[in-house]
């Protein structure tokens, strides 16, 4: 078989995110390019922490794997997570025990933690796993009797919790501590867990982007080069839905979400912190050093926010609580957020072959972790106790409303593009901005780079035809339907669109 690798750095305008983490690890391209066609048992498309941990489990269990990963390892949404590793449920444990009961609700619980131990087991030194706790606080006295009332819930879900009112954070007035959670550098965490996938026998294709499935029973998919990969089985792992099931478009809607890291004065106790407000701010130590921190918030609907303020917000956050000596590191990543709050793993509804894990929320690295665990053994025919609860093909009555109301956000920005749009004076565009509008009497979006080039392209979404958005922070045309994302230059980036932008 030819392989070829490109040695060539992924610049960082063309990366998804510019975390932290890519300080002193840039991303490299480190495996080959799928140059011919190709033959697998299960093809894995994406290599971020759902897709490596697909591949490692089902190697362990025999199974011959090939992954395919459109840009490189770590480009995705986990190269730009702050490695939070923990089992306190995003909807907060009440909802929890309400969604699922609590025989139900304690073996998610659970499925997580041995997730965190999964982990553990497959760093090495580079990856700084630390067991640490993790607080869930309030800053407000009025809402610590809803924080004891989680505080119960969360005993009942099987963490092991314990109430205190000294919560080490500037502000808390009182929370609760959790046992087990742990920290992680989440770049060099995927790039070991690739190394056991080769070491396992797994192939691991780097700049090779594959096409969604459509039929019901695939035997093969292409490459964006026409490359065709034969296989038995399909996992979809690039994070978004990736197939032609609708409705789960809908009940995945994509937000951005924002971390900064900054030194400051007085050092953070090493520990995981949430607060309970709605979207949640979060607070940890980026690495040992007890002076450094990251801190993350601030999410919105993708496309639908200002990305400049909600950073300014955060930074403004971050400056009222911690002396802050420096920001490091600015950036955002994308995160799917189920309707019903629980993530989407097992096979796609109407497919024979199809297995997807997508809908992880802000707690991806142990549900993506999870997922690798859970999708292997259905694949190879053992059931899992939570397959109907996490089935891509649930329609839970209790996230209707909810569906429904992303569904209308959706449906908007469609309709938007057939109003009329403001003319763009692009002479007046400053380096690093973009807008959409009418050039010359066409609908165009167009942005001037940060080093002053001016890009043009149709403003319409090559996936489903969305209006894209200009993204201030990350230099990005974003599109409000499903969370696609392409470069100033008009390059596809993340999420469903297959294409680049059109050039006007
Ligand atoms: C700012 C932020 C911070 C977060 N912090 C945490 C945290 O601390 N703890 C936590 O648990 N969770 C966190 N999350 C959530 C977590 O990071 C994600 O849920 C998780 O990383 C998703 O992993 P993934 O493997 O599904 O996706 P990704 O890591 O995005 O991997 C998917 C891969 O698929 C590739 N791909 C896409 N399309 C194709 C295609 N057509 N062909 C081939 N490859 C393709 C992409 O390039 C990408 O590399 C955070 C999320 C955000 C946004
Ligand atoms: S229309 Fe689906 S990502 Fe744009």
């Amino acid at each position: 078989m030819k392989q070829t690798i490109s040695q060539q750095k992924i610049s960082s305008p063309s990366a998804i995110h510019k975390s932290f983490w890519l300080h002193d690890q840039p991303l490299d391209a480190r495996y080959p390019v799928l140059e011919e066609n190709h033959h697998t048992d299960v093809l894995i498309v994406g290599a971020g922490i759902a897709g490596l941990s697909v591949a490692l489990e089902l190697l362990e269990r025999g199974r011959q794997v090939t992954v395919c990963e459109a840009s490189v390892i770590g480009a995705g949404t986990t190269g730009g997570s702050s490695g939070h590793l923990d089992a306190h449920p995003e909807i907060g444990p009440q909802a929890l025990l309400n969604q699922m009961g609590e025989e139900k609700a304690r073996a998610y619980t659970l499925m997580r933690l041995e997730a965190i131990r999964a982990i553990q087991s497959r760093c090495d030194k580079n990856c700084e796993f630390r067991s640490v706790e993790g607080y869930f606080y309030t800053e407000h006295e009025e809402a610590l009797n809803d924080v004891k009332a989680e505080y119960e819930a969360a005993k009942k879900i099987g963490l092991s919790v314990n109430w205190t009112d000294q919560v080490p954070v500037p502000r808390a007035v009182g929370g609760y501590a959790i046992q087990g959670m742990a920290r992680i550098n989440c770049m060099s965490y995927l790039k070991s867990l690739a190394e056991l996938v080769v070491q396992k026998g797994g192939q691991i294709f780097e700049q090779t982007q594959v096409s969604g499935p459509v039929e019901p029973a695939p035997s093969s998919l292409k490459t964006a080069a026409d490359h065709e990969i034969y296989f038995n089985q399909v996992v979809c792992a690039v994070h978004c839905n990736f197939t032609d099931f609708q409705q789960l478009y809908l009940e995945t809607p994509a937000y951005q979400s924002y971390v900064l890291a900054a030194k400051v004065r007085v050092p953070l106790e090493d520990a995981l912190f949430w607060d309970d407000s709605d979207p949640y701010f979060y607070i940890r130590r980026a690495t040992d050093e007890e002076d450094l921190i990251l801190v993350g918030g601030c999410d919105h609907r993708t496309g639908a926010g200002d990305t400049t303020a909600s950073l300014n917000h955060l930074e403004e956050w971050t400056r009222e609580r911690f002396q802050v000596v420096s920001i490091v590191s600015r950036w955002s990543a994308e995160f799917f957020e189920p309707t019903d709050g629980l993530p989407f793993i097992g096979k796609v509804r109407g497919k024979e072959n199809v297995w997807i894990a997508t809908g992880f929320s802000g707690t991806g690295l142990t549900l993506g972790t999870a997922a690798g665990s859970m999708l292997a053994d259905l694949i190879i025919g053992k059931s899992n106790s939570l397959t109907e609860e996490l089935s891509p093909g649930r329609l839970n009555i209790t996230s209707v409303g909810k569906v429904i109301s992303e569904g209308t956000t959706t449906a908007v920005n469609l309709a938007e593009r057939v109003l009329p749009a403001q003319k763009i004076n692009v002479d007046v565009l400053q380096p690093g901005e973009g807008a959409v509008g009418k050039v010359d009497g066409k609908f165009a979006a167009v942005c001037r780079d940060r080093n002053g080039c001016v890009h043009s392209h149709s403003p319409i979404c090559t996936h489903m035809g969305g209006v894209v958005q200009w993204n201030e922070v990350e230099q990005t045309w974003d599109c409000p339907v499903h969370g696609g994302r392409f470069s100033a230059s008009g390059e596809r980036l993340y999420g469903p669109p297959e294409k680049k932008l059109e050039t006007e």
